[in-house]
C-alpha cells in the first residue's frame, strides 16, 4: 500500500510522523474522508474547500495547491489499485518540540493522504442500524473538523459494544445535534425531511449538503431545524449521512422503533439516488 506524507510517496509500513508533530501531541489537526467510486472522487471541490476553511479556523495553510493534492490522490488510487474505497487527508500544524502555543514557532503543515480499499462496489440497500442518544461532550467548535476526537470515539465505541451502529448526541437542551461521525435527518409524519441547521452545533457535512440538493431538486420539503426525541419518536424515517455511511437507515433510536423497525421507502431511495448519481 503506498501512501503519501510530508512531501513524499512511501510504504504505508515506512509512513512515519515524528513524535513531536502537533497532530499527534495535541489533535492540532484537520482531515477530510473522500470516498471513491470507480474512477470519482465523490464531493471532492466540497471536502478539499472544507479542508482550507478548517485549516483556516484554527490558523494555518497549507502551500500545496488542490491540483496538487488531487495529483497525489489519483497516484494513490492508480497504485493501490482501488476502485472501490476511501480517501483519507490529514493536514497538522507542524513538528516542533512540544509547546502549546504555537505563537513564532517555524511550522510547516504535515499532509498526509492515505487510502482505504474496500473490497465490493457500495451496497445500495443496506439494513437500518440501531443508534442510541448521549449528551454532547464535545469543544464548542464542532464544525471544525479537527482530528480531536475523543469524545466522538467514547461514544461510538460505547454503541458498538452495545450493538448499535452510531451514537447520536443530544445538545443541553436535549435536541439531537448530529452523530459521532454523521449527520442525523429524519422524515417527519407529514413527509417533511428534518435536519438540524448549520448553527455551530454541527459539522457542515459535505454529503448533508449533496443530500440537500438532491432533495430540492426532487421537489422534497426539507426544514433545517432542531430535531427533539419528541419529534423522533412519531417520525416515518430517520436515517444518516456521511462520507462513509452515504445515506444509512436508522430503525430504531435508544427505545424507540421507527417505522416498525422496517427500513423507509424513503430512505432506501435516497441512498440508491446519491450513490447512482454518483455513477
Ligand atoms: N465523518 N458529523 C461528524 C461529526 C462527522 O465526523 C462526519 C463525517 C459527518 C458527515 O460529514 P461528511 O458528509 O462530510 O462526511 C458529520 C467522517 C466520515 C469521519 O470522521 O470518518
Amino acid at each position: 500500500m503506498l501512501s503519501y506524507i510530508n512531501n513524499k510517496f512511501c510504504p504505508l509500513d515506512k509512513a512515519y510522523i515524528s513524535v513531536n508533530d502537533r497532530g499527534y501531541q495535541f489533535g492540532d489537526a484537520v482531515y477530510e474522508v473522500i470516498l471513491y467510486k470507480n474512477g470519482k472522487f465523490l464531493d471532492l471541490e466540497g471536502h478539499l474547500n472544507r479542508l482550507r476553511k478548517s485549516m483556516s479556523r484554527i490558523d494555518f495553510e497549507l502551500n500545496i495547491s488542490d491540483s496538487a493534492i488531487k495529483t497525489i490522490m489519483k497516484r494513490l488510487v492508480y497504485e493501490n489499485d482501488l476502485q472501490f474505497g476511501s480517501i483519507y487527508i490529514q493536514v497538522s500544524r507542524g513538528e516542533y518540540s512540544r509547546d502549546h502555543s504555537y505563537f513564532n514557532m517555524p511550522l510547516k503543515p504535515i499532509l498526509v493522504i492515505l487510502t482505504k480499499k474496500i473490497k465490493e462496489n457500495f451496497k445500495t440497500s443496506v439494513p437500518g442500524i440501531k443508534v442510541f442518544t448521549t449528551s454532547d461532550m464535545r469543544w464548542k467548535n464542532p464544525d471544525i473538523k479537527t482530528t480531536q476526537l475523543l469524545p466522538n470515539v467514547l461514544a461510538k465505541t460505547k454503541g458498538m459494544k452495545n450493538g448499535y451502529g452510531e451514537a447520536l448526541f443530544l445538545d443541553d437542551k436535549s435536541y439531537v445535534t448530529e452523530g459521532s461521525s454523521s449527520n442525523f435527518w429524519i422524515l417527519n409524519k407529514d413527509n417533511v425531511l428534518i435536519t438540524r441547521s448549520l448553527d455551530g452545533k454541527i459539522l457542515a457535512g459535505i454529503t448533508r449538503e449533496s443530500i440537500l440538493n438532491c432533495a430540492k431538486e426532487k421537489n422534497i420539503k426539507v426544514i433545517e431545524k432542531n430535531i427533539s426525541l419528541r419529534d423522533i419518536q412519531s417520525c416515518n424515517e430517520a436515517f444518516i449521512t456521511s462520507a462513509s455511511s452515504f445515506v444509512t437507515p436508522v430503525v430504531q433510536v435508544d427505545g424507540m422503533i421507527i417505522n416498525n423497525g422496517k427500513v423507509g421507502s424513503f430512505s432506501k431511495l435516497l441512498r440508491k439516488t446519491y450513490l447512482e448519481l454518483n455513477e
